[in-house]
């Protein structure tokens, strides 16, 4: 498209939206919004709109190399939660829901072989004692499920809980040991909860345990290179995440796969996670393709 006729679109477009507030803002436009909003054929409507919209990028995506792990923060289930007038407990239930979802799209749609999601860090111990709680009950109640969930035996996920396991309740250190134990010789796909995770006390934990095999002789000083220090981590094996998406507008790493990042790709979403849709994974793994793409030429 020509720049005059991109600038043309551009004024047209702005006038639209200028008639479109006009008429929204008053009285009768405003009702005549809420009732087509709400209305059963808006819905379905705007849903086949996404479906169809999702099926193109996919499409998209598959035409060019897809990112080997992808890294989420998931933020924003609280303000989610305040959004709507729903206490904070439910936030953090959608946001349950929501992993589902992710999981089932970048494992069974889109192909992706790890993915690691950021579920509770050291520093979310702060938040009071009724929210940790209700937190933790969601993460054991999820690893005891996934046990005998058939999609993860299905597509052979091999399921681990990286962080400070010891700092968890026991519920959740038990269910984590179980789904670790029954999954970990599968291979087609590779998914890490982090609980209790953080980067500095992932990296810490490395160099106490190489401290230690140098102190028994198992490792030479000499020989610590930067592929010793990954192999000490709690992602030993994994490869380090292509790109790291975090929701809910904030940008910054909170302390997440430190030493891992080191040459991810950031991807930040403004929308909340609860309410994250197909359509905004596939436009991150679009974006990282185009990215790596000038980034190769
Ligand atoms: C992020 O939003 C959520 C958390 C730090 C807590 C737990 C995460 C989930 C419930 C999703 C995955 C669930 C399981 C069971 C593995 P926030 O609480 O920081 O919200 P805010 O940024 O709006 O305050």
């Amino acid at each position: 498209m020509s720049k005059q006729m991109k600038t043309l679109k551009d004024i047209i477009g702005k006038k639209i939206n200028e008639i479109g507030g006009y008429i929204i803002k008053s009285g009768p436009g405003r009702q005549l919004v809420s009732v087509v909003y709400h209305s059963r054929f808006f819905k379905l409507t705007s849903n086949r709109i996404y479906e169809m919209m999702d099926r193109k990028l996919l499409e998209e995506v598959r035409k060019h190399k897809l990112p080997e792990h992808i890294a989420i923060i998931m933020d924003g289930n609280r303000r989610f939660a305040d959004g709507l007038g729903l206490d904070h407990n439910t936030g953090h239930l959608l946001g349950r829901d929501k992993l589902d979802e992710v999981v089932e799209w970048c494992f069974s749609e889109v192909g992706i072989k790890v993915l690691t999601v950021y579920a509770f860090s050291t520093e979310n111990f702060r938040r009071d004692d009724e929210e940790v709680s209700a937190i933790m009950n969601l993460c054991a109640e999820e690893l005891e499920k996934g046990v005998n969930d058939p999609r993860v035996h299905d597509n052979k996920i091999c399921i681990r809980v990286i962080g400070h396991l010891k700092s968890l309740p026991k519920e959740v250190r038990n269910a984590a040991k179980l789904i670790m134990n029954h999954t970990k010789n599968y291979d087609k796909h590779f998914f890490n909860l982090a609980l209790a995770y953080g980067g500095r006390q992932d990296i810490l934990q490395a160099i106490h345990c190489i401290a230690r095999d140098v102190k028994n002789n198992r490792l030479k000083p000499e020989d610590i290179e930067e592929e010793i220090i990954s192999s000490y981590l709690y992602t030993k094996g994994l490869p380090d995440p292509n790109l790291i998406l975090r929701t809910s507008g904030e940008e910054r790493l909170s302390n997440f796969l430190l030493w891992q990042a080191a040459h991810s790709d950031l991807y930040f979403s403004d929308v909340y996670w609860p309410e994250l849709k197909k359509g905004d994974i596939l436009k991150a793994i679009r974006t990282y393709q185009q990215r790596q793409r000038s980034f190769n030429n």
